[in-house]
């Protein structure tokens, strides 16, 4: 019995793959090693995991119903960690056709492999993007989420209402996980953490929108990680809480759940930056620019739901995951870090 990971080459994906093959599980990785960032890097978290006996990769396009089918053929899969999607908010505005590829017939032909081979527990990546224009904090899963505020947004909500359909028409049990703003080592590119340090390593301006204000709930990755773990081996199940006659958004008489996944601690940008320029010792250079419409003012999640069901939060300070991260990319990247100072 394999454990699907699909985006395996992914930042989540190569963290959730290391854990599993540490614990002991036989993974089944599969990703189509997209462009959308430096491959270089996929590849190298790639090799992390190939690294492991009970690792087995398949390049693919989930975008391929056949390949897709023959894949379910092939092995005994009876849980999938699906996390292969076109990521990022901004790169929406102006391709929003990779999502709809990627992220909604994507998601389909994932959703009908679980189906005819009779997978146990379907686990998947939402996003705090789907709250969208709500400003109630912190965000809850009770919340009604029908006012997205991009189209990557859009997408993510879709899934969670295609999950729901597959698990009240089949039965298939299925799991969304809200992810509010991973970071850690091996993170992506197009990331705040990323641009951020490679701006104030390069001495280059760092576009800071709404006046630096805007608050993000920061979420480390092993956090994250820890929680997909505890979260894969629950099954959801129907929900007796659920009343048809006055629809709550968390609950369902089907085997459907929903998670925020974030540390439950905003923090504004301005102040994040400090953090990042504290670690490597150099100050940045900001260019304020005005609000995006496509960017939510803050997120902030409340977990109290992910806490009753697993026992777990993420609570990493930002200091400590900054650190972490910071020291991670210098080393990536060939940069020396003397004195508390970064220097190529
Ligand atoms: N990182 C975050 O802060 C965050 C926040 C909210 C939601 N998410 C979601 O979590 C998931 C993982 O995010 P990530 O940060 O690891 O992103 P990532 O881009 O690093 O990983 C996604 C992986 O999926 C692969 N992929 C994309 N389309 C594919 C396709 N059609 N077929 C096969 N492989 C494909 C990519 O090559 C990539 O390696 C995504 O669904 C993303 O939307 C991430």
């Amino acid at each position: 019995m394999k454990i699907l990971v699909t985006g395996c080459a992914g930042f989540i994906g190569m963290h959730a793959c290391l854990r599993l093959l540490k614990d002991g599980h036989e993974v089944l990785g599969v990703d189509n090693l997209n462009v959308y960032y430096d491959v270089n890097l996929k590849r190298a978290r790639l090799k992390l995991i190939k690294a492991f006996k009970k690792f087995t990769f398949v390049k693919l396009d989930i975008v391929n119903r056949k390949k897709i089918e023959s894949l379910f053929d092939q092995f005994d899969i009876r849980r999938v960690i699906h996390l292969a999607a076109q990521p990022g908010v901004r790169y929406s505005i102006k391709n929003p056709y990779s999502y709809i590829r990627n992220n909604m017939a994507g998601f389909l032909d994932v959703l009908e492999g679980c189906r005819h081979h009779n997978v146990n527990h379907l686990v998947y990546a939402s996003s705090s993007s789907i709250y969208g224009i709500n400003s109630a904090l912190p965000f809850s899963e009770k919340q009604n989420t029908d006012h997205p505020a991009s189209i990557y947004g859009a997408t993510k909500k879709a899934n969670e209402l295609m999950a729901h359909a597959y698990s009240h028409l089949y039965g298939l049990s299925t799991t969304g996980l809200r992810f509010f703003t991973v970071y850690g080592p091996w993170g992506r590119p197009d990331m705040s953490p990323h641009l951020f340090t490679k701006a104030i390593l390069e001495e280059a301006p760092i576009d800071l929108f709404n006046k630096g204000r805007m608050r993000r709930d920061f979420t480390y990755i092993d956090d994250v990680v820890e929680c997909v773990i505890r979260i894969v081996d629950q099954p959801a199940t129907s929900d007796y809480k659920h009343n048809s006659k006055q629809p709550n958004p968390s609950y369902s008489s089907a085997p459907y759940r929903i998670y925020n996944i974030g540390n439950h601690q905003p923090v504004e940008l301005l102040k994040y930056i400090k953090i990042i320029e504290k670690a490597l010792g150099k100050k940045a250079k900001i260019n304020m620019l005005p609000q995006q419409l496509s960017e939510m003012p803050a997120t902030f999640a409340d977990v109290g739901h992910l806490k009753d069901a697993v026992g777990f939060a993420p609570s990493t300070s930002l200091q400590e995951g900054v650190a972490k991260f910071v020291k991670w990319y210098l080393e990536y990247y060939g940069y020396k870090h003397t004195n508390g100072q970064a220097s190529i």
